[in-house]
């Protein structure tokens, strides 16, 4: 079974999601490992809840990115972590950890990629008064969330949606999707529909 690492900087529901998907049968690999940026982020408690080590790393106590992104590197050698999946973590992959796990990183945004990458996604797309928004889970490459596009759905954006209602949604389908094609990539011929 492949090992998985999960980084997350904030409240975890993807995280969650991933970990609840495995309980249930519906993903077969090892969730081994949560690494953290924020020390209160809420993931941290669901990761102690579920009985998955965490990594917190305090990014400021490390003068380069390339620093903290080693000391990152060698929990994952620790672990012998196969995978990195991100869900909602913050900050750019540098070439420390891309160079060790070319290919082997994926991410999700709250948007139809190339549409509206990097922060706010949802405030972007509200901000642009767009009709469709969505939820695209790609490949991690040097850039922001400039990678090879995996899978993406679609969500309807009406008159009457705020950023709460829209993030209700997104959510919702990330919930589903991410586990799902998490699932696809390890286990199935990889080819995600
Ligand atoms: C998700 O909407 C994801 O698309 C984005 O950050 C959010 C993380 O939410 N990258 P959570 O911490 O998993 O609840």
């Amino acid at each position: 079974m492949k090992r998985i690492a999960i980084f997350a900087s904030g409240s975890g529901s993807n995280f969650q999601a991933i970990v609840d998907a495995k309980k249930k049968g519906e993903l077969a690999a090892d969730i081994c490992l949560l690494v953290c940026d924020k020390p209160n982020a809420y993931a941290i408690e669901r990761a102690r809840n579920e009985n998955i080590p965490t990594f917190v790393v305090q990014v400021k106590d490390y003068p380069k990115k390339e620093d903290y992104e080693f000391a990152i590197l060698t929990q994952l050698r620790d672990y012998e972590v196969d995978f990195i999946v991100l869900a909602g973590y913050m900050r750019l992959i540098g070439p420390t950890l891309l160079k060790e796990f070319e290919g082997k990183i994926i991410n999700i945004h709250p948007s139809l990629l190339p549409a509206f990458p990097g922060k706010d996604a949802i405030g972007q797309a509200l901000a642009a008064k767009v009709k469709v928004s969505g939820v695209t889970v790609h490949y991690v490459d040097a850039g922001m969330d400039t990678g090879p596009i995996i899978a993406q759905r679609a969500i309807n954006i009406s008159e009457s949606d705020t950023r709460e209602s829209l993030q209700t949604k997104i959510h919702e389908i990330e919930h589903e999707l991410y586990p799902s094609v998490i699932e696809q990539l390890l286990t199935k011929s990889g080819e995600v529909i």
